[in-house]
């Protein structure tokens, strides 16, 4: 087996190269990045050097970047600009964020139609509309009994009627019949657009494609910033005890969302793999950590402070309503039940589990939210 791992010095592509490493010590891989992620660079060691895999530095914009790597059997597409702020924020233009997300897929894409690769991509939850994630009304939850998935006291917002929800969403959180009706970010609809495109390409070209929709990942090495990776970046500010506020909705942290370990892709990456191009099998596929595994930022907090007491980061009361930006949303966990009936799977490490990886490696690395954030 070759594979070809795209974005590979990022958080989810190195993470999920260590695994492939470990678990298959035979298969060849081969990787491509651009590093314009700040601190993807201080990966190329681990990848070239630890792991011996083959790394090309090239841009996925670029089909000219393409042309030298080596036909592999299957593409697993981890470059993006992944935030939803990009195209937004002032630091990314809105069409150098399609060129990333969008334009990069379609190189990839003519790659496999050259080679008969197969492709996955990493989709995202923020596929899903704004619109249909907003309409259902929420109600805060409070309970002392520490039953929270991070053992804290509950402190969240929940669905507070379930019979105002969209097609698609239940208590169990998002399936994949949710609306993708736009808006959604322009980063969500680059990956919805790139969904669509890498469907077509198989079916006309007749190579196998799998999309995986994923929600907030999270673990040790993550590029912590706060519109990606939100448990890396809390925990990382909580243990440099930096000031932390709550934006949006009561200014209290109430807004859930549920999380899951990168590594744990593998058991499902391996099938999808194997499965043979006639399959029946649904192609894309929402994984997260669902209800199960899913924090509010309160939550969040709480477990920071018994995890760090001597934190000096206070977070300030908010002095009247805060404002609620477009893409922030109050109660978001993906349903799993597809994940779980067509492939078996499930998050494997918990989302204490994951928080506490975290927690180690910002004490082993202190700077790095300075280096990376
Ligand atoms: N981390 C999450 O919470 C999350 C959630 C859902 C989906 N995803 C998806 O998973 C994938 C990986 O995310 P991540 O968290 O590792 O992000 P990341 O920013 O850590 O890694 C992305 C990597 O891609 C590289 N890259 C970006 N544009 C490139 C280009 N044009 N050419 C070559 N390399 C390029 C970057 O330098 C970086 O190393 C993305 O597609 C993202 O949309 C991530």
């Amino acid at each position: 087996m070759k594979l070809l791992i795209t974005g590979i010095c990022g958080f989810v592509g190195s993470t999920l190269v260590r695994a492939i490493r470990e678990a298959h010590p035979d298969w060849d891989l081969v990787g491509i990045d651009n590093f314009c992620r700040v601190g993807s660079e201080l990966n190329r060691p681990l990848i070239e050097k630890t792991l011996g895999i083959e790394f090309h530095r090239g841009d996925i914009r670029h089909p000219s970047d393409l042309e030298t790597l080596p036909k592999c059997d299957f593409v697993i597409d981890a470059a993006a600009n992944p935030t939803v702020l990009a195209g937004v924020d002032g630091k990314t233009s809105t069409r150098q964020l399609v060129e990333h997300n969008l334009g990069g897929t379609i190189n990839l894409l003519e790659y496999c139609k050259t080679h008969g690769a197969g492709f996955i991509l990493l989709s995202t939850s923020r596929v899903y509309s704004i619109a249909a994630l907003t309409q259902f009304p929420v109600e805060v939850v409070h309970s002392a009994d520490t039953s929270s998935p991070l053992g804290t006291s509950i402190d969240r917002y929940e669905p507070a009627d379930p019979a105002t929800f969209p097609l698609g969403l239940s208590l169990a959180g998002a399936t994949e019949d949710l609306s993708t009706a736009p808006p959604a970010s322009l980063y969500g609809t680059t990956k919805t657009t790139s969904e669509y495109l890498a469907l077509e390409y198989g079916a006309m070209s007749g190579f196998p494609v799998w999309i995986n929709r994923c929600s907030v990942m999270g673990g040790a090495g993550q590029f912590a910033h706060p519109a990606q990776g939100i448990f890396g970046f809390w925990i990382h500010a909580f243990r440099e005890g930096r000031p932390l506020k709550y934006i949006g909705f009561d200014g209290l942290g109430h807004q859930v969302r549920d999380g899951f370990h990168p590594r744990d892709l593998l058991p499902l990456l391996e099938q999808q793999i194997a499965e043979p191009l006639d399959t029946r099998k649904a192609r894309i596929t929402n994984l997260g950590g669902g209800r199960d595994q899913s924090a509010s930022l309160a939550e969040l907090t709480a477990w920071c402070r018994a995890r760090f007491p001597e934190s000096a980061t206070r977070i300030p009361l908010p002095e009247g309503p805060p404002p609620v930006r477009a893409f922030d949303l109050p109660w978001f966990v993906m349903d799993n039940t597809r994940a779980r009936e067509q492939w078996a799977w499930e998050p494997g490490t918990t989302l204490a589990d994951l928080c506490e990886e975290i927690a180690r490696f910002a004490e082993a690395h202190p700077e790095w939210l300075s280096v990376t954030g």
